[in-house]
């Protein structure tokens, strides 16, 4: 939509309040009284001093300079990268980013008018991140020079994963935080725990195939565009963080288990769109809070019904050459709930209190359902922005629902079809679920 034609819907749709009558017809949205704070909310977390983002949106001048490529940026919805739906119909979210289409069109019909400041001098920081308590153990990525990788998907990124320790006895982890030493670069870190022993491709052992992939090159780590990298089993992703998050307790008391002699697989996304970061090195903490127990145990489901066609007689895939075709697929929670949750004994009820959407290249779109209600939708899919969402209050399971899953994916430039699978060119339509368990 043009900008005037925004600010033309904001003058008319009263929004500044039925009294102000027309006075809303004529005076433009100020920094001091209208976007200042908006922007406190959903951009301060990053675009302040030392944030993630390359500017800093907490005061009055730079807002300005930056007040066109912004309002560009919201009405095309690619920023804030708070990817689903948080405008209360599909999911209430915890530090939601959402931005309503009321603030969306004052951002607009603010930058229209010459980004006017108000009242002089007012600066609009974001409220302080959570932080863990100081007994997390902190895990350390090496200090690593990221490259470029290239190709269509990596224009200007590197995803590397490193083995960054391992506990050596069964726990919980309970929340996490990341603290990344060049903050600019580092666009995602997701940490899974792996199992040195199970089994990978080839007849190898995870391990081995860890040290197959390390062993490529010279630097350390390995590409792991997705997961832990190429062969590599993974059973959950406890920790995914993009910047301004902040610190994950986990909610209701829970913890997820980490087994003894787990390595602890690091994925990194390094992102080096701005050039002048090249060269530059990165060394990122991860801070795991970790307990021996908790008063609920929680598991991270992984249902992907479309991956789980894989090599099946009735192997799904998606077409070449449309631009929004849709998968869609669902189960019946009580699989969920057996296949994760281990033993049903004292077992009372569980509830859902997080998800993370996953897709890889070619999706556009996803929604989750449970028994017809909307839980989660992604309008917009980035794959550069992975995090998990946690809800303010868990959507309680006890076996009977059915989670339905929907997927969209563009493949317009491809002229073969798009399998299911783990690889940059293969997809995947993955709702990853944080459930609490309840038992007596
Ligand atoms: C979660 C962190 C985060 C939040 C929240 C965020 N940004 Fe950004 N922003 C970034 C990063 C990082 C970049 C650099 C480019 C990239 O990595 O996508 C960026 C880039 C931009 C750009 C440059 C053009 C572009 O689209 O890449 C604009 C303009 C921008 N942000 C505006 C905003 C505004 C306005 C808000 C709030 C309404 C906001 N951002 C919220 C992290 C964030």
């Amino acid at each position: 939509m043009p900008l005037s034609l925004l600010a033309l819907l904001f003058a008319c749709d009263g929004s500044k309040g039925e009294d102000s009558g027309s006075a809303a017809l004529t005076e433009a949205p100020t920094w001091s009284e209208d976007v200042g704070p908006i922007y406190a909310r959903t951009c301060a977390s990053c675009h302040a001093p030392g944030g993630a983002g390359p500017f800093d949106l907490t005061g009055y001048e730079e807002a300005k300079a930056w007040a066109v490529a912004s309002s560009l940026s919201v009405q095309a919805r690619t920023m804030p990268p708070f990817l689903v739906r948080g405008d209360g119909t599909c999911g209430d979210y915890v530090d939601n980013q959402w931005l309503s289409e009321e603030e969306i069109a004052t951002i607009a019909a603010w930058a229209e008018a010459g980004a006017p400041e108000g009242s002089p001098g007012a600066t609009f920081e974001a409220a302080p991140l959570a932080v863990l308590p100081a007994d997390a153990v902190p895990y350390l990525t090496p200090d690593f020079t990221p490259e470029v990788v290239g190709g269509e998907y990596a224009e200007n990124d590197e995803y590397r994963c490193f083995d960054v320790g391992t506990v050596d006895q069964d726990t919980f982890l309970v929340g996490y935080s990341v603290e990344p030493g060049n903050a600019a670069m580092v666009h995602h870190v997701l940490m899974m725990p792996v199992d040195p022993d199970s089994a990978a491709s080839g007849g190898r052992t995870a391990q081995e195939q860890m040290e197959l992939l390390d062993a490529q090159d010279e630097r350390e780590g390995w590409p792991c565009f997705v997961g832990a990298g190429t062969g590599v089993p993974t059973m959950s992703t406890p920790v995914a963080w993009a910047p301004g998050q902040g610190a994950v307790l986990f909610p209701d008391g829970s913890g997820v288990k980490i087994g003894a002699g787990d390595r602890l697989i690091a994925q990194v996304h390094y992102n080096l769109v701005d050039t002048s970061l090249r060269g530059e090195a990165d060394q990122t903490q991860i801070n795991l809070l970790l307990s021996e127990e908790v008063e609920q145990e929680a598991f991270i489901a992984l249902p992907d019904g479309f991956l789980e066609t894989l090599g099946a007689f009735n192997e799904a895939a998606i077409p070449p050459g449309e631009s929004a075709w849709t998968y869609t697929w669902d189960a019946p929670s009580y699989e969920l709930l057996y296949y994760y949750g281990g033993s049903t004994e004292g077992l009372t009820g569980a509830s859902i209190w997080g998800v993370l959407p996953h897709m890889h290249q070619y999706g556009t779109k996803m929604n989750v359902s449970l028994n017809g209600e909307c839980i989660a939708d992604v309008p917009q899919w980035d794959f550069g922005w992975q995090r998990v969402y946690f809800y303010e209050e868990g959507l309680p399971l006890d076996g009977s629902e059915t989670l339905e899953v929907s997927c969209t994916y563009n493949t317009e430039g491809e002229s073969e079809e798009i399998t299911p699978g783990w690889g940059t060119y293969n997809e995947m339509c993955l709702s990853s679920l944080y459930v609490v368990l309840h038992r007596d």
